[in-house]
């Protein structure tokens, strides 16, 4: 295992860059072996896997685990964006084995290629209906469109009320805001999923297809989990995704380029916190219990182990993104709609001068802003 010292090397630093330039230092972080050892921004060493041949096998390793109680002692969990504990929430994110498997099954139908395919007409006409009401601009998509058209699909798909869009908006927007923000965020998420569940949707369908000992509470933070996870990382990728569209005109194959795109700036860099539930011999490094692991997702769009189209923009093993087909068929459908129905929009400043913000934390990149001028019809 590489140790980098030097701070260039270090991914998780907050700044503004062109969308094309690499993360600083980021390359000599690769070029310095499968297993890198950095500073996490929580403190402490984290274990940074580089190649897509050691992420699958990271990615399925019951050894490495996703439970948050097996993270280092010192770390504040606010600091350091962590999930509840397994013990503390019923969670894909954090459940693993048999308990995971079964959450997963429930989830399936809801977000099986079958069923998303029968939405693709509602997702285009949430994308004209919001384009529309912008007006012709010029307009920033990044603040008006953005983050609520993923919302809006995430939204109707289990049945939240439209009327509830706004109150959805605020609450991912607080959810980086500081401690209180963070609890108005999961008060006003848990109104958001009882409401859906009052509903005819696929929320109730997931209820019902839980045993009976998950709690309503429970549910709440499973359709959490899905409207901000599905918000969160969608609304990245459409910033990225418009962008191109906007600079190179009418793609000639839609979900090839929204492949591409996630590909190359994968709304998550890295996947979520992982710790080792023992000691592991990683690539021929021994790692001590509760070790943070991450995976460098967006580092493997180079590497052909990653495989074809979106690579590893997804994850890989057990944990692959639950909602895959869905955000496909969202960001395809605003693509479609834009050059279909709104030909004369048009970057309202030269493409030199777009900037994407890094966060400073494992979490994605985002374009600063994107106007857009010519929506009018
Ligand atoms: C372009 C959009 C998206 C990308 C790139 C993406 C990426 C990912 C990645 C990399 C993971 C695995 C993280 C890990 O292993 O630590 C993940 C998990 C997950 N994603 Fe997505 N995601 C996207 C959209 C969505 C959407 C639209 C939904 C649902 C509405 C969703 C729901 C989930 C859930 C529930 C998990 C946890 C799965 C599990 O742990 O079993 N994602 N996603």
């Amino acid at each position: 295992m590489t140790q980098l010292s030097s701070r260039p090397a270090c991914p998780f630093v907050a700044g503004t860059r062109r969308p094309d330039e690499p993360y600083p230092g980021r390359e000599a972080w690769r070029d310095a072996g499968p297993l890198v050892l950095t500073e996490a921004p929580a403190g402490g060493p984290v274990a940074i896997v580089t190649t897509a041949a050691l992420a699958r096998a990271v990615l399925t390793d019951p050894r490495i685990v996703k439970d948050t109680a097996l993270a280092p002692a010192a770390w504040d969990p606010r600091d350091a964006g962590l999930e509840p504990t397994r013990a503390q929430a019923l969670s894909l994110t954090t459940a693993e084995g048999a308990p995971h498997a079964a959450l997963r099954r429930a989830h399936a139908p809801m977000l099986s290629p079958r069923r998303i395919r029968s939405r693709a007409g509602a997702m285009r006409d949430a994308a004209r209906e919001l384009l529309d009401g912008l007006g012709p601009g010029p307009v920033d998509l990044v603040a008006d469109f953005t983050t609520r058209y993923p919302l809006v699909i995430v939204g109707d798909l289990l049945g939240v009320p439209r009327a509830m869009l706004d109150d959805a908006v605020d609450a991912c927007r607080r959810m980086f805001g500081d401690a209180a923000d963070g609890a108005a965020a999961m008060g006003a998420f848990a109104r958001l999923g009882a409401a859906a569940m009052a509903h005819d949707g696929l929320a109730r369908e997931l209820r019902e297809r839980l045993p009976a000992s998950v709690t309503d509470d429970d549910v709440h933070y499973l359709l959490f989990a899905l409207i901000f996870a599905g918000q969160l990382t969608t609304d990245a990728a459409l910033g990225f995704l418009l962008a191109r569209v906007l600079i190179d005109g009418r793609p000639e194959n839609t979900v090839a380029l929204v492949d591409a795109v996630l590909r190359r700036d994968p709304p998550a860099p890295f996947t979520l916190w992982r710790f080792t539930a023992e000691e592991v011999d990683l690539a021929g490094v021994v790692l001590a219990p509760r070790t943070p692991v991450l995976v460098d997702l967006a580092g493997t769009a180079d590497d052909p182990d990653a495989g074809p189209g979106a690579g590893l923009a997804f994850g890989a093993g057990p944990h692959v993104c639950a909602g895959i087909h869905l955000a496909r068929a969202e960001l395809a459908a605003v693509v479609d709609v834009l050059v279909a129905d709104f030909p004369r929009a048009r970057l309202a400043i030269p493409a030199a001068d777009l900037r994407r913000v890094d966060p400073g934390t494992i979490g994605g990149s985002r374009l600063a802003a994107l106007p857009v001028a010519g929506l009018g019809r």
